[in-house]
């Protein structure tokens, strides 16, 4: 009696370490792919004029931003290593941004010119997965209009870099298309980055 008894008890115990082993098996696998969790820094970037337009059409180039932006954007996302766009926005650039793995989302996987490094489709958790598996710790998601708004969306984003430029564009593209919920951002740096009133400011979403 006494012997089945605490057979009972051990199997009581084994079964509460097999659910506990469960549980956090499935918490840690659900964080993997939370960017702000597992330690993966997301950083969005852009640059707008004073109402959030990013650009005028599909085809602009954003030749309205300021050098002093275009220089801050190279550092940003060279010191990141990564950049995550669309394919309208690699097409607009025309080619890849050198220093940098070239990361394109792509249904279709069309491409006029120059190829990127790596060509990826999915949900941005997936997409951030597959990269966090290549060894990628710290991506810049760079536009446009729906790879931004995927990726706030899939509230995959820790730091959201923009900068205002002193300029009204005509009706274009807005830096975001339908935002879920409301997001809560923390000031960490404003810069004035020139002359005319460009001013860049990095916030962490909370
Ligand atoms: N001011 C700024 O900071 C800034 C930054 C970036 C871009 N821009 C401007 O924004 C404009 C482009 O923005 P946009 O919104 O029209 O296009 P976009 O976001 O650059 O690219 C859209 C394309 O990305 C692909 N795509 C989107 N979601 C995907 C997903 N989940 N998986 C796989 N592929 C996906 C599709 O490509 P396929 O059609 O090949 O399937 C889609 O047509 C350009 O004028 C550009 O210059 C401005």
């Amino acid at each position: 009696m006494e012997k089945q008894y605490k057979g009972g008890i051990f199997l009581k115990d084994t079964a509460f370490f097999i659910l506990c082993a469960i549980i956090t098996l499935v918490t840690f696998s659900n964080l993997e792919i939370s960017g702000q969790v597992f330690m993966l820094r997301v950083r969005l970037i852009a640059v707008t004029d004073i109402r959030g337009m990013i650009a005028i059409d599909e085809n602009d180039r954003t030749e309205w931003g300021s050098p002093e932006d275009k220089k801050l954007f190279k550092e940003i996302t060279t010191s990141s290593g990564v950049v995550i766009m669309g394919r309208r926005t690699f097409e607009t650039i025309g080619k890849k941004l050198p220093g940098r793995l070239n990361v394109v989302l792509s249904r279709a996987g069309q491409f006029k010119n120059e190829k990127p490094d790596i060509v990826l489709s999915g949900e941005p958790r997936e997409i951030l997965k597959s990269l966090k598996e290549r060894g990628y710790q710290d991506v810049c998601v760079i536009g446009g209009q729906e790879i931004f708004t995927q990726f706030i969306n899939a509230e995959v984003v820790t730091d959201v870099y923009i900068t205002i430029e002193p300029i009204i564009l005509p009706s274009g593209i807005n830096i975001f298309d339908k935002i879920e919920r409301i997001y809560s951002l923390k000031l960490e740096k404003v810069q004035l980055l020139n002359d005319i009133g460009s001013i860049h400011i990095h916030y962490k979403i909370k």
